[in-house]
């Protein structure tokens, strides 16, 4: 394991400290697998069973940017919705803050890849939207959507719908609705993975400016392993089909680095970071192309 480690950056063990005790962990997996059990049909009516998830243990930390990063198809999105209370393991265990997860809540906020956006709302009613439903008061209720519209850059845009809005401004419209009830923890599904690469570089900024503001503890789902360098305090690695942890690396770049460097994508611990994952996730990636071509040949 010693090649697969990259330098690291004195200031990094400050960052680190307040992750002590058991009571710094949010969110946690033991020993999860999951199981679909897939009705067969015409020449192959037996039922099929794809395991997703193989034994996989994980922690997120509180205030922790933890990244998911593996194949397509590995069960990125099969644990995320077990976070969010909306699926269950075949078997092991998933808590947070040592509680058995058993429904959703809000204290988790998910966003997804496509903008969960009503269409019939305006930006500031899809914002306001889950807040109304909570009877908060009015003059309140109009002032936390100002303030979540403004931290997200859409102020100007409070009374267009969605169809007048471009992709990376929905996304920042559903980010913004995420956090109205102020939840401790963000689900976060390949969000920005629709969004073409300078915007998304743009909101991947500004998620971390958010993260910044607000402490959270942050899920975050993707493929893209520059995605994974720039956005992660830990990046777990994702071995192909049934998923579980190859390996989880430390970035070992500050978040005050992060924030104020004017291209921090240029930096020597950037680029191998981006290396040593790129060449853990290169082997999974050829296994979940040789897990298609054979389900190929079979078909
Ligand atoms: N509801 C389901 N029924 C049957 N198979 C499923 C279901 N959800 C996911 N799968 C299978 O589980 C595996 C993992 O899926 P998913 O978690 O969506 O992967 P990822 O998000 O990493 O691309 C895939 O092979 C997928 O086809
Ligand atoms: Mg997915």
């Amino acid at each position: 394991m010693s090649g697969l480690t990259v330098a690291r950056r004195l200031d990094w063990d400050e960052e680190e400290s307040y992750f002590h005790s058991e009571s710094d962990i949010k969110l946690r997996v033991d020993n999860v697998t999951k199981e679909f059990y897939v009705k067969g049909f015409g020449k192959a009516p037996d039922q099929t069973t794809v395991i997703a998830l193989d034994g996989l243990t994980l922690e997120v930390k509180r205030g922790e940017f933890l990244v998911l990063l593996g194949p397509s198809g590995c069960g990125k999105t099969t644990l995320l919705d077990m976070f969010a209370g909306l699926s269950f393991p075949t078997s092991g265990s998933i808590s947070i803050d040592g509680q058995p997860i058993k429904e959703p809540g809000l204290d988790r906020g998910i966003v997804f890849q496509q903008y969960a956006l009503f269409p019939w709302l305006t930006t500031f009613e899809n914002v306001e939207f889950v807040l109304a439903n909570n009877n908060a008061p009015k003059k309140e209720r109009v002032k936390k959507v100002k303030e979540l519209i403004k931290m997200v850059g859409l102020e100007g845009f409070e009374n267009h719908y969605p169809y007048q809005l471009s992709g990376g401004m929905k996304q920042r419209a559903a980010i913004a609705r995420t956090l109205t009830f102020d939840p401790e923890i963000l689900l976060m599904d390949e969000p920005f993975g629709a969004l073409d690469s300078q915007i998304r570089e743009l909101l991947q900024q500004e998620l971390l400016h958010i993260r910044d503001q607000t402490g959270k503890s942050i899920l975050f789902i993707t493929h893209s392993i520059e995605e994974a360098v720039y956005l992660a305090d830990r990046v777990a690695v994702l071995t192909a089909r049934p998923g579980k942890i190859k390996q989880i690396i430390d970035v070992p770049i500050s978040r005050r680095e992060r924030l104020e460097s004017e291209d921090i994508r240029s930096d020597p611990l950037f680029s191998e970071t981006r290396h040593l994952l790129w060449t853990l996730l290169r082997d999974e990636m050829s296994k979940s192309q040789e897990i298609k071509e054979g389900k190929a040949h079979e078909d």
